[in-house]
């Protein structure tokens, strides 16, 4: 039997990850787990995201799951370090803002807007991907992952909100989704850009990078070993001890 890969997030902003890492590994199952008791994890104290992003490792891994993606930029900045040392035989692989891809690339005066949760923003291994490079201009934005996750359709009022925040930024040259939800409003800010601005998402990164972990530890599924699946759950509950309840 072939084992799937976990992929959590702490709701819907994940699937656009599973998205890719599905799209480019086209034989491996996945279960996607959404941890929406816990949601957002952007507005949280550090050690309830550790607690969260543990449980949900911690519910994938016994479920089987070969390998793991947190697919969650909050989760990963806060909780993929201790994680890996929890599970230091396992492959997990985290998603992190496209800061570094970004810097590459970025003309000598231009500069970047990274967009990011509290969370993140405040965290330390944000900063060290900032490497203090002035030309990135990271932006907490507290509320838009639960706006997303909740009325992801209501258009003009992201584009509203998002008007808000980009309006000192017109001359920026690139915008930094550093939160797997904001995958959503890609088109909304290409639109407030006049389509003139580059985007940066870290989940075709992290997709590359689990194929690379699944080829050099020897797990990739072989072609046609088992008909692929994807399997969905959600935590409704909070999580305790690091069980969670979930529902198909
Ligand atoms: N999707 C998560 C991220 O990538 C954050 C959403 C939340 O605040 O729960 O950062």
């Amino acid at each position: 039997m072939v084992r799937p890969i976990g992929v959590f997030d702490s709701g819907v902003g994940g699937l656009n990850v599973l998205k890719h890492c599905a799209k480019l590994l086209p034989e491996e199952s996945f279960i996607y787990l959404a941890d929406k008791a816990n949601m957002p994890y952007g507005n949280k104290p550090k050690e309830e995201i550790a607690r969260a992003a543990y449980a949900c490792a911690d519910t994938l891994f016994s479920l089987n799951c070969k390998a793991i993606v947190i697919a969650c930029n909050t989760a990963t900045v806060t909780a993929a370090e201790q994680i890996r040392s929890l599970y230091s035989t396992r492959v997990v692989v985290g998603l992190e803002p496209a800061v570094r891809p970004c810097i590459k690339e970025l003309g000598r005066r231009g500069y970047a807007v990274a967009l990011v949760t509290s969370a993140t923003f405040s965290s330390e291994r944000f900063r060290m991907l900032l490497e203090n490079d002035k030309r990135i201009v990271p932006i907490a934005a507290p509320e838009l992952a639960m706006m997303i996750e909740s009325s992801k359709d209501d258009i003009p009022r992201l584009n509203q909100y998002l008007s808000g925040i980009f309006r000192d930024y017109s001359d920026a040259e690139a915008v930094i989704l550093g939160c797997s939800h904001y995958s959503y409003i890609a088109d909304i800010i290409r639109d407030i850009y006049g389509g003139n601005i580059k985007i940066y998402d870290g989940a075709e990164g992290a997709a590359r990078r689990l194929k690379y972990c699944l080829e050099i530890s020897g797990l990739a599924a072989q072609k046609g070993e088992t008909k692929p699946t994807i399997r969905f759950l959600s935590t409704y509950k909070k999580m305790q001890n690091a069980e969670s309840r979930m529902q198909n």
